[in-house]
């Protein structure tokens, strides 16, 4: 473990635990200091108490009041999103994805990657990261998202067939598409889109004749979302998913 650099000879390397827990939402720089002196934080599993104790914050592992938190200079978390939930910060009927979150991450500001209605269920990525949200959800871009619907009529060959020429929507007079549309049982359909239009996959059922009962969100570009994560339940995403999801070359040139 890093420790305090107190040799005169060589300048100081890596930030103190208090500019580490502040970059990481754990309170003003205040609450922060007051953290660290009473004990309740840890690095590695050690406990330590001065805030000025310098660390290399890359890769580095926090314990604050028990609670394991990796450090990263980007927050970017997996939700899993139950029925019931709004995404505005500002919920009109319904509380806010973000209660579902613990505060450092809330104080991060971190906001969702495209926004889920509030009765889909499943894979809600969330960042601190604002030119990356603008990235994964410019229309340039072209992130497939893959929803599974649960349909209250049989699912048709030819309302896939539809779903897959394209479809207008009301107040749109361009056709959407599905890039990907697949029939998984008589009333369950999945469908992969592009775009992030307003209830896109609810509106583009309906053009084709069937109705939307249950709609839930299964990936995100490469990020899928894990059978072992329940409802209401999140997680880091880790680097390699990161890496996995940022990396892909753009369909075409996005600012
Ligand atoms: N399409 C919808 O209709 N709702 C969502 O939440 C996402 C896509």
């Amino acid at each position: 473990m890093p420790s305090k650099q107190k040799n005169k000879s060589k300048p100081p390397v890596g930030t103190s635990l208090a500019e580490i827990l502040f970059s990481q939402g754990f309170g003003s720089r205040r609450e922060c200091d007051g953290l660290i002196g009473t004990g309740r934080v840890a690095v590695e599993g050690q406990v330590v108490e001065d805030y000025d104790a310098l660390f290399e914050p890359q890769g580095l592992t926090i314990q604050v009041d028990g609670v394991t938190w990796p450090v990263r200079e980007r927050a970017l978390v997996l939700l899993h999103k139950p029925a019931g939930f709004e995404c505005s910060q500002k919920p009109k009927h319904h509380p806010s994805v973000m209660s579902l979150l613990p505060v450092p991450l809330r104080l991060r500001g971190v906001q969702p990657i495209g926004r889920l209605d509030e009765e889909t269920t499943g894979l809600l990525l969330l960042t601190d990261d604002g030119p990356l949200i603008h990235k994964l959800t410019h229309p340039k871009r072209h992130v497939p998202k893959l929803y599974h619907a649960v349909t209250a009529r049989p699912v048709e060959p030819d309302q896939l067939a539809k779903l897959l020429a394209g479809v207008v929507l009301r107040d749109d007079p361009v056709p959407v598409r599905a890039l990907a549309c697949e029939k998984l049982g008589d009333n369950t359909l999945s469908l992969v889109l592009a775009e992030g239009k307003y209830h896109q996959a609810r509106r583009m059922i309906a053009a084709v004749g069937n109705h939307v009962e249950q709609l839930r969100r299964v990936a995100f570009g490469t990020v899928t979302l894990p059978d072992d994560l329940p409802e209401g339940q999140w997680r880091w995403i880790t680097l390699e998913e990161e890496a996995a999801l940022i990396s892909p070359p753009l369909a075409k040139n996005v600012e």
